[in-house]
């Protein structure tokens, strides 16, 4: 198979190239504040684009949309590309599609609760075990019943039913709690007050829709605003990253040994996705990133320390690049003592002392070779981006976004019809039937009382209330029946598997 080599940057007039098929051994950017990480990730994005492989990443901090504009020539560019060997500077920018979760400044991504599957809403909602399993028995009984969880109003609906329906429910699927019922009712408030209201329904996102090239063949840089999200509900957004992985190692073929990665995926704040993880979780994630790598997908987690990462995963990340870290306290020291064992050996480098000593965009790198096996570190400078370094003004972004070629498809949601509206219709049946027994039984006993002034009839009244009863049962096993029907109907064509979440993750808790 062809190498096809990336000129990621360059030290003393010699450039430094990496094996782009390498970037499905993951990798990993990490750096102190303001040492060159985002421009690091956009010198990569830019060239994987140019490769014809698409990228996804989540725009932290507002600084990544520039990818979509030409950066301007500087005579210190041109100078430290010189200075890289890697020939003139060439402004372009990249084929970008704008993603936002609250669909404001992008095209909105939605995905629906049972595609997200019990297992991250439980972590997402912060469930104690027992409130996870009162989750798990929601899904199981809509499931069983036929009944869509698109959105949240779907879920809530189906937390009421399984509350209001304990004793009968609870014969088949063990005891339900309505203390937990109400728990996981008032955590779901929370998670709507975050601003997930919008993020569950239809339509929901198409993995395919994040692997577009344009028609020069440039992979298209997919850029998720999570400016607001990171902050009102980190843990939607690591939720939320965590299923779009999930849904991508679900959806694609295997891809066997690449030439180019099918979609290279940058995952910013990366610590956020594991702190606070439960074990299990952490042991899905890692498990995750393990096999993705056989669709041909790269995910490089971007953070602060490579210690942010724990040791499974860290393991399993074929390319570093380490920008500077600080040592002022005994931690800090502690964690450049790790890392720079974590790289390695070159004789010529001293990680360690390099490390605290590193310039802006200056970084220690290193890869894999052609056989897989690490390259030695080497102390290089990054090439800077031929994008703009620095965010796209509103009034830029606005025409970006009006030019999309994925205009209409998502930015109106669609209320189908689905565990809400049918368990309302349910509720609403079964008040009619009861009112219209009660009026039967009145009416009977009307009758009878009738009758009694008439004549002196003997034991008819009590038979009478038990036709009452029967009509009771009788309606209520029509409307059960009809509605069956309806639900078969309204689950026609759609699926209401839980993705990756029902094989890879959703082994857990049952
Ligand atoms: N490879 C590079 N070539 C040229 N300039 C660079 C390079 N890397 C970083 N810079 C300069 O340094 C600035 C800070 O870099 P950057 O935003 O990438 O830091 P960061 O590590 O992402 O910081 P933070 O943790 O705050 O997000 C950039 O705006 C840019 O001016
Ligand atoms: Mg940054």
């Amino acid at each position: 198979m062809a190498e096809r080599m990336m000129i990621i940057g360059g030290v003393g007039g010699k450039r430094t190239e990496i094996n782009a098929s390498m970037a499905v051994r993951h990798g990993m950017i990490a750096g102190a504040t303001g040492t060159g990480k985002t421009i690091t990730l956009q010198t990569l994005a830019e060239n994987f684009s140019r490769m014809g492989v698409p990228v996804f990443m989540a725009d932290v901090k507002g600084d990544l949309s520039g990818l979509a504009e030409a950066g301007v020539e500087h005579p210190k560019i041109t100078e430290r590309l010189a200075w890289m060997d890697v020939s003139g500077f060439r402004g372009a920018g990249c084929p970008t599609l704008f993603w936002d979760l609250e669909g404001k400044n992008g095209h909105p991504v939605r995905t629906t609760i049972s595609e997200m599957g019990p297992l991250l809403l439980a972590n997402a909602l912060e469930l104690t075990e027992s409130q996870t399993g009162l989750l798990y028995t929601c899904f199981r009984v809509a499931d069983d019943q036929g009944l869509l969880l698109l959105d949240l109003k779907d879920l809530r609906a189906m937390i009421k039913y399984v509350s209001d329906n304990a004793r009968e429910l609870g014969k088949e699927y063990g005891l339900i709690s309505a203390v937990s019922a109400g728990a996981v009712a008032r955590q779901l408030l929370i998670l709507e007050e975050q601003g997930a209201e919008q993020f569950f329904g239809e339509p929901a996102l198409a993995i395919s829709d994040l692997m577009i090239k344009d028609f020069s063949g440039n992979g298209v840089i997919n850029i998720l605003d999570a400016t607001k999200l990171i902050s009102a509900s980190p843990r939607l957004y690591s939720i939320f990253l965590l299923w779009l992985l999930s849904e991508l190692y679900e959806s694609l073929p295997e891809a066997g040994e690449v030439e180019l990665p099918k979609l290279v995926f940058f995952f910013d704040e990366a610590h956020l996705l594991f702190d606070q993880a439960p074990k299990a979780l952490l042991e899905k994630i890692e498990q995750l990133v393990r096999l993705i790598r056989s669709k041909g997908v790269g995910i490089f987690f971007v953070s602060q320390s490579p210690l942010d990462v724990p040791e499974d995963v860290l393991g399993q990340l074929g390319m570093k690049i380490q920008h500077a870290l600080r040592a002022f306290t005994p931690k800090d020291r502690k964690t450049v003592k790790a890392v720079a064992q974590s790289f390695p050996e070159n004789p010529d480098v001293d990680v360690e002392e390099a490390i605290t000593g590193l310039a802006v965009g200056e970084a220690l790198v290193s890869s894999l070779d052609r056989s897989g096996k690490p390259t030695p570190v080497q102390r290089i400078f990054i090439r800077p981006p031929e994008s703009r370094m620095g965010p796209l003004d509103v009034k830029e972004k606005e025409e970006k976004i009006s030019r999309s070629p994925l205009k209409g498809k998502y930015d109106t949601a669609i209320d189908a019809e689905s565990a809400h509206e049918v368990l309302l219709k349910k509720a609403e049946e079964k008040a009619m039937a009861e009112e219209k027994a009660r009026e039967e039984l009145e009416r009977q006993e009307e009758e009878q009382k009738a009758e009694k002034a008439a004549s002196q009839p003997k034991g008819r009244g009590r038979q009478r209330q038990g036709a009452g009863e029967a009509f009771i049962k009788s309606a209520a096993r029509s409307i059960g029946s009809q509605l069956g029907r309806s639900i078969v109907k309204a689950a026609l064509g759609k699926s209401i598997s839980r993705g990756l979440l029902g094989s890879i993750l959703g082994g857990l808790g049952k």
